[in-house]
C-alpha cells in the first residue's frame, strides 16, 4: 500500500467528494438516508482534518516556509469547517437548519480541497523528494489509529480551540 502523503490524502478527498454527491441527489425527504450520510461526512472530516492538522501542514509549513501563506489559510478553512461540522452534529434530518448547514459545508470543503489539490499539493510534491512524502504519509497513518471520530471528542475539541486561541 503507498504511503504517499499526497495519495492519501486525495483518496479521502475522493470518499468525502462522494459522500456529498450523494447528499445532493438524495431526495429532499430522504431523511434517514440523509442523517447518515452527514454522520459518514462528519467522521470522515474530523479525522481527515485531524492529520493534516497534524501532520501534513506542520510538516510542509517547516520543510517549505515558501507555503506558510498557503498552510496559515487551510487552517482558518479548517477552522470554519470544524465550527460547521460541530453546529451540525447538534442538528437532526428534518430541522429547519439541516440541509441548509450541510450545503454550506459542502460548498466550504469542496472549494478548500479544490485549494489543496490545485494550488499547494502540486508544490510540495515538486518542493519535497519522493521519500519524504512517503515519510509524512507514514507518519499521517499512525496518527489517523488516535484520530477523533466526532467533534466532541477532547482531541477533535483541542483542534477547534487551539485555533482561535494560539
Ligand atoms: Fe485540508
Ligand atoms: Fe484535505
Amino acid at each position: 500500500m503507498s504511503t504517499d502523503a499526497i495519495v492519501l490524502l486525495k483518496n479521502d478527498h475522493k470518499e468525502i467528494r462522494k459522500l456529498f454527491t450523494q447528499f445532493e441527489k438524495a431526495g429532499e425527504n430522504a431523511h434517514a438516508a440523509k442523517g447518515k450520510l452527514v454522520d459518514r461526512m462528519i467522521e470522515l472530516l474530523t479525522q481527515h482534518t485531524y492529520i493534516e492538522n497534524e501532520v501534513m501542514y506542520p510538516e510542509v509549513r517547516r520543510l517549505l516556509p515558501d507555503l506558510e501563506d498557503d498552510i496559515l489559510e487551510s487552517y482558518e478553512e479548517h477552522h470554519v469547517a470544524d465550527v460547521l461540522v460541530m453546529e451540525l452534529a447538534a442538528l437532526k434530518p428534518g430541522d429547519e437548519r439541516f440541509e441548509a448547514k450541510t450545503t454550506v459545508l459542502i460548498e466550504n470543503v469542496r472549494h478548500h480541497m479544490d485549494e489543496e489539490e490545485q494550488d499547494w499539493f502540486p508544490k510540495v510534491r515538486e518542493g519535497l523528494g519522493r521519500k519524504t512524502i512517503q515519510e509524512i504519509g507514514a507518519e499521517m497513518i499512525k496518527a489517523r489509529t488516535k484520530a477523533p471520530r466526532k467533534p466532541s471528542q477532547p482531541s477533535a475539541l483541542k483542534k477547534t480551540i487551539d485555533a482561535v486561541v494560539s
